[in-house]
Formats: structure tokens, sequence, C-alpha cells
């Protein structure tokens, strides 16, 4: 018979108040949900308000605790406000997903400089600052924490065409996580990364659409011979978040269905 305490106790988090950057839609809203069904109080934080109050709103109906806020992780401001309106929810930040990022297409030889920076202020700019922001609430309360940041295998290798410019910030994102990891494991504050490989969300559908080039990571390409579901990325994120993950930090999983080794 499944010991369902003991299974609870590596992957529950009563008690635990969870920020989600990007949960209206996509891998946001599946490990929003996820860390709600393991216990956690979470808030639904994204550009879009009304995706992340549904996602909320569905939360609660199945019996979780959520609640949604807006959030552009590109403004110093709007991070802010959201620690502010976690403090007053929960009374501080336990868990932090940076999920939010942008993927728009461009062939190398026409990212302008405003692409370049607008891509940069989301995925990595903003990972950072997300960071700053929860390892300073962290230390505040004492109690030590777990930050999950969404970088890709873009970031080690070549998987579609025409995305220079976000392969290079999710290299950054992953340095990032390292250098966060050896910063603050004295404070036991956990920093982990997830490197998917192609997943099937919103965002990446309406990409595909514009995409001028065949993708290099088309189903073929994969051992599993499919792309991942959100849940299946939202399952990894759990483990780093919960107990089962006390001993692990500045590492990556990767969650790609054997790509990087194809
Ligand atoms: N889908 C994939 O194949 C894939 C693969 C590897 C990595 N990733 C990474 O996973 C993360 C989620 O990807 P997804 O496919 O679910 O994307 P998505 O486009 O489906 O969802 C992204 C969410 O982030 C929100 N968002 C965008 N900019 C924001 C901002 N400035 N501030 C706050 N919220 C913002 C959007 O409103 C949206 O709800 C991204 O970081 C992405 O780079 C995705």
């Amino acid at each position: 018979m499944i010991n369902m305490q003991r299974l609870a106790s590596f992957f529950g988090l009563e008690g635990k108040s969870a920020v989600v950057t990007g949960s209206g839609q996509g891998i946001g809203r599946a490990i929003a949900t996820l860390l709600a069904d393991a216990g956690a109080s979470v808030v639904v934080a994204d550009l879009n308000t009304e995706t992340a109050a549904s996602v909320a709103a569905s939360i609660n109906t199945a019996g979780g605790k959520a609640t949604s806020t807006f959030l552009d992780v590109s403004d110093l401001a709007s991070i802010d406000q959201l620690v502010a309106f976690t403090q007053a929810a929960y009374g501080g930040i336990d868990i932090w997903v940076n999920n939010a990022g942008i993927f728009p297409k461009m062939p190398f030889t026409e990212v302008t400089p405003a692409l370049w920076d607008k891509v940069e202020a989301v995925n990595m700019r903003g990972a950072f600052f997300c960071m700053q922001a929860a390892v300073k609430d962290m230390k505040r309360h004492e109690k030590g924490g777990r930050i999950v940041n969404l970088s890709s295998v873009a970031s080690r290798n070549v998987t579609i065409y025409d995305q220079p410019h976000y392969s290079a910030t999710k290299a950054g994102v992953s340095a990032m996580t390292r250098a966060a990891a050896a910063e603050f494991a004295a404070d036991n504050i956990l920093v982990n990364g997830i490197c998917p490989g192609g997943v099937g969300t919103e965002g990446a559908a309406s990409s595909q659409t514009v995409m001028p080039r065949g993708p290099i990571m088309g189903a073929g390409r994969m051992p599993l011979n499919r792309v991942a579901t959100p849940d299946e990325i939202a399952a990894a994120v759990l483990y780093l978040v919960g107990p089962a993950g006390a001993y692990v930090t500045g590492h990556e999983i990767v969650v790609d269905g054997g790509f990087l080794v194809s």
C-alpha cells in the first residue's frame, strides 16, 4: 500500500508560500497548479492579469490556496510590489519560481538592439532582480527558501534557428543560478534551474507559427519523440522546492526527452 504520509514528507509543501512568475499560462500555470496541489499558498503573477486571475480561481475551486497579481519582471517597481503583495497575503516568501520569459524569433543578422534589450530585460535582468528580491525576503524571515529558474536546453545547445538572443539570455540565467546558489547556501536558500526541451505551451505554439525555418529540435531529434507537457516540467520543479530537494543546490534538471544526448 502506498504510504501517503511518507510521500508527503518528501513532496508536501504545506505551510509554504510560493511565487510563480509568468504563471497565467503555459509552464508557469502548470507549476503554480502543482505547487498548490502539494499544499503551498501560491501567488500567480503575470503581465496578463486576466489569465493570472483565472489560474488562481481554478486552483481555489479545486481546493487549493492561490491569489493573483500583476507583474512585469522587467520593471523593478513591479517586482517590489509583488514582494509586498506576497508578504501581505502570506507573511513572506518561501519559494520563488522565475518562469516568465519571452522567445521572439529573429534571424541572427536582423536582431536589433531594441529586440536584444527587450528579451534580455525580461528573461535575464527580470530573473536576476526577482532573485534579488526573493533572497532579501528569505534573509529577512531567516527560514531559508528555494528558488528555481527556468533556463532552457537552448542555454547549452542550438535548439531552434533564429533565437541567438534568447539562447544568450538563458545561458545568463544558468550562470546566475550557479552564482546565487554558492552565494546564499549559508542562508539555506537553495537555487536551482530547469532546462526544458520542447514543451507544448501557448507561447511555443504561437512562436512556431512565425518560425521562418524548421526547428533543429523537431520530434525526430528527440529520443522520446514528442515534446513535454507543462506538467512534466512542473514535476521537476516540485522535486527541487520540496523536502526531497533539500540537498540540491546550484544545479539544473534537464527535462528534454533526451534531446541533449541525441
Ligand atoms: N515552451 C518551451 O518549449 C520552453 C522550452 C524551454 C524553456 N522555456 C521557458 O519556460 C518559460 C515559460 O515558457 P512558456 O512556453 O510557458 O511561455 P508562454 O508564452 O506560454 O507563457 C509565458 C507567460 O509569461 C508571461 N510573461 C511574459 N512576459 C512577462 C513579464 N515581463 N512579466 C511577467 N510575466 C510575463 C506571459 O504573459 C505568459 O503568461 C520561459 O522562461 C521559457 O523561456 C519554454
